[in-house]
């Protein structure tokens, strides 16, 4: 089985779907933020405030490239679609699923949220950033599943049966 990529805004639930997928399937989870941070030996809030986002992008998609393409679930970064070489490889090494999620939804989601240096930034508009990759996210999929008001497992079970 070609690994499947979770793909979507911060917030939309790629972390809990993953792991719901996973535990259906039994196989493997990865998560790019989490293995960035252990394979830099720093965190993403550390490496936006030190280095600036830009070094993060590089060091995001090089984690991206090294990511199992068979047999694995794996979470990205919201910013993921940020790079077109990430849009390219994904296209070509995964099942992408878009998990689309609805501005109000991820508001409330993310309304305590203090880990997040792109939501924490007063400076962006972050309903227009959700706008903008919308539509990348959705070239870059091969699924798209809408998930405000559904649980982890519900959303789970209608990727299964779509892919
Ligand atoms: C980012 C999303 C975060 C993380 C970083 C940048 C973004 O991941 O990669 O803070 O640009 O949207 P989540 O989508 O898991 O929050």
């Amino acid at each position: 089985m070609k690994s499947i990529f979770l793909i979507g805004f911060m917030g939309s639930g790629k972390t809990s779907v993953s792991k719901a997928l996973a535990n259906i399937l039994h196989i493997n989870v990865i998560d790019t933020d989490e293995l960035l941070e252990k394979t830099y030996e720093t965190t993403i809030s550390d490496i936006f405030a030190e280095k600036g986002e830009d070094v993060f992008r590089k060091y995001e998609t090089s984690i991206l490239k090294q990511a199992p393409t068979a047999n694995t679930i794996v979470s990205t970064g919201g910013g993921i679609v940020e790079r077109e070489e990430n849009i390219d490889w994904l296209i070509n090494n995964g099942s992408v699923v878009y998990l689309e999620t609805g501005w109000e939804t991820i508001v409330t989601r993310l309304k305590e949220d203090t880990t997040r240096p792109i939501w924490n930034n007063a400076g962006r508009d972050k309903q227009k950033l959700l706008e903008e990759r919308d539509l990348k996210y959705k070239r870059t999929a091969d699924v798209i599943v809408q998930t405000d008001g559904k649980s982890p497992d519900m959303i789970a079970s209608e990727i299964l049966g779509v892919l």
